[in-house]
C-alpha cells in the first residue's frame, strides 16, 4: 500500500501520476505520466537498441521508466532498479501500464529474474554497483526538494557505472547538473520538444550526441549558477547540501549568470 503522503493524481495523456505531499513534489510531469518515460528517457536511449541491454534505472518509483523501457526494447538482458521507498516498488505493477508488463514487473517483485530491485538509498547501492550499464536512466525528485540526488560526487559515481559507448538519459538540465556531467567526462546533448530542451542524454561517445551543447551553453556552465551540489562522503543531509552550496556561491569569483548574458546577448 502507498504511504499515507503519496497521492494518485491523473496526467494529461490518460496515466496515472503520483504527488507526495510532504515533499510538496510531483513524481511525473502532468502532462503525462507515461508520454514523459517515452520523450525524456526511452526515445533518447533509443540511440543503442543494438545488443542486450543492460540498464540501470534510479529512483524506480512505480516504474514507468522500466515499463517504458520493456514496452520498447525487445533485446534487454537485464534492469536493475533503485529505490528507496519499498512500498512504490511493490505496488508498482499495480497501476495499468501494460497488462503484459504489468505480469513481468508482479513476476519480477515476487521473484528476481530479468529485473533486480535494490531497495535503498542510491548513494549507498551505487557503491556496491560494479556492472557497466548500456543506458541509466536518472529521474531523482528536483535539486530544490533532493540535492542529494544531484551531487557532483553521486554523478561521477554513477558515470562510473555508465558502459563506455552507453547512455546516460535525466530530465534534470539544471546547470549544476549539467556541469557535474561535464566534470564527470561526458559528453552532453539535448533532448528538444518544440524547440525547447526537455531532457538531457550524455556519453562517453560523441557519437551517441544528436543536439550537442553550443559554446553559448557551454559557457553558461562557467557561471556561479552552474556550481554543482557537493556531497563529498554521499551523506550529507539536502540542507547541508544547499548550504554549502550557497556559501560557495557567495565566496566564488565566477561571473553570474546575467553577467554572462549581458556580454553574449541575444542568443537564447
Ligand atoms: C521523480 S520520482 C521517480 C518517478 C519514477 N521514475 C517513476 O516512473 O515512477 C523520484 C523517486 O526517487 C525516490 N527516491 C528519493 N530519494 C531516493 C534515494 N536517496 N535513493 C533512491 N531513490 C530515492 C523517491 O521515492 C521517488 O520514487
Amino acid at each position: 500500500m502507498l504511504d499515507e503522503n503519496i497521492k494518485i493524481i491523473k496526467t494529461k495523456d490518460g496515466s496515472i501520476g503520483l504527488y507526495d505531499e510532504n515533499l510538496d513534489e510531483i513524481f511525473h510531469s502532468i502532462y503525462g505520466a507515461k508520454t514523459e518515460a517515452f520523450e525524456k528517457f526511452i526515445q533518447p536511449a533509443k540511440i543503442i537498441d543494438n545488443k542486450p541491454l543492460k540498464i540501470l534505472d534510479i529512483c524506480y518509483g512505480i516504474g514507468y521508466n522500466t515499463k517504458c523501457a520493456l514496452e520498447n526494447f525487445k533485446n534487454i538482458s537485464l534492469i536493475d532498479c533503485v529505490e528507496i521507498n519499498k512500498n512504490l516498488v511493490l505496488d508498482s505493477y499495480k497501476f495499468n501500464y501494460r497488462d503484459d508488463i504489468d505480469k513481468i514487473i508482479k513476476s519480477n517483485i515476487e521473484k528476481n529474474d530479468l529485473i533486480h530491485f535494490y531497495i535503498d538509498d542510491i548513494r549507498k547501492v551505487v557503491k556496491n554497483l560494479n556492472k557497466k550499464y548500456d543506458i541509466i536512466f536518472h529521474d531523482g525528485f528536483a535539486p530544490h526538494k533532493q540535492s542529494e540526488l544531484w551531487s557532483e560526487e553521486l554523478i561521477l559515481s554513477i558515470s562510473k557505472l555508465l558502459d563506455k559507448n552507453g547512455i546516460y538519459c535525466t530530465y534534470n538540465h539544471s546547470k549544476p547538473v549539467l556541469k557535474a556531467l561535464l566534470n564527470s567526462g561526458l559528453f552532453l546533448g539535448k533532448i528538444l520538444k518544440d524547440n525547447k530542451t526537455i531532457a538531457i542524454c550524455a556519453s562517453f561517445n560523441k557519437e551517441n550526441i544528436l543536439n550537442p551543447l553550443n559554446d553559448y551553453e557551454l559557457g553558461q556552465l562557467n557561471t556561479k549558477s552552474a556550481i554543482t551540489y557537493k556531497d563529498p562522503f554521499l551523506n550529507f543531509t539536502h540542507q547541508k547540501i544547499i548550504e554549502n552550496r550557497e556559501k560557495e556561491i557567495k565566496n566564488s569569483n565566477l561571473i553570474t549568470l546575467s553577467h554572462y548574458k549581458k556580454f553574449n546577448p541575444n542568443q537564447d
